[in-house]
């Protein structure tokens, strides 16, 4: 039986297999993706040409720890692909992100990338999102509880993230609010409710981004493709 840590390892050595030689590569965030820096390094090391995109500046840091060069945060980037991880993965390939907080730099470079795969254990597979995981939504500081209330109104409650104590401030200076739904029927439509509220900056809600979810689990992995893209 494999823990969870070898699960996320054997994902993320089979997503780095999508990487290709002269590509630009968004470098997402988390625990699952240090284990993709690490392989990237490896394979860095053997001679792969790639250029990251790093999402948060853990991931940054590590990355140039790992050897592997990064281009400016202020460039005007041709990701090829972006891998990063997720909280939870709907049978859509819908996800929840942002359980680390670096939300808006991931949906911002999984945006701009022509292929987003998504590396996951198979304890983040859920029938529907929401429940057990909360929501992260990002706020900017102004009016942030009023903005809180406005966000339960779409059936959920809204707790403000803390760190030691603290509110957690985002790398972009701003709030994560932490949304729990029982569940999310309408992730789509959800997405783009939260998105038009004066105050939200990103919802961690990611709808018909995903091209490809790589899952470990105990029988070994699994690929999941959004019809349509890429193989
Ligand atoms: C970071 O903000 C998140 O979106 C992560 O990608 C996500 O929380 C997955 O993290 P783990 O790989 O640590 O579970």
């Amino acid at each position: 039986m494999k823990d969870q840590d070898a699960l996320k390892k054997m994902a993320a050595d089979a997503a780095v297999e999508y990487v290709k030689d002269g590509q630009v590569v968004g470098l997402g965030t988390g625990s699952t993706f240090r284990y993709v820096v690490a392989r990237l390094a490896e394979r860095v090391k053997g001679g792969l040409r790639i250029r990251g995109v790093p999402t948060s500046l853990e991931t940054a840091r590590l990355a140039m720890q790992a050897g592997i060069p990064l281009l400016a945060d202020d460039g005007e980037w041709a990701v090829d692909v972006a891998l990063d991880g997720a909280d939870q993965v709907d049978p859509q390939l819908n996800l929840i992100k942002g359980g680390g907080g670096a939300l808006l730099k991931e949906k911002i470079v999984a945006s701009a990338a022509a292929r987003f795969v998504v590396i996951v254990d198979e304890t983040k597979r859920v029938p529907v999102l929401g429940g057990t995981f909360p929501l992260p939504v990002e706020v900017v500081h102004f009016g942030w509880g009023t903005v809180a209330r406005k966000l339960e109104t779409f059936g959920c409650r809204a707790a403000p993230r803390m760190r030691d104590g603290e509110l957690f401030i985002t790398e972009a200076g701003n709030l994560i609010l932490d949304l729990l739904f029982p569940k999310i029927e309408d992730p789509g439509r959800l997405e783009t409710e939260l998105e038009m509220t004066p105050g939200v900056v990103c919802a961690g809600l990611f709808v018909g981004r995903t091209d490809i979810v790589v899952v470990a689990t105990q029988q070994g992995i699994v690929t999941l493709n959004r019809p349509g893209a890429r193989p």
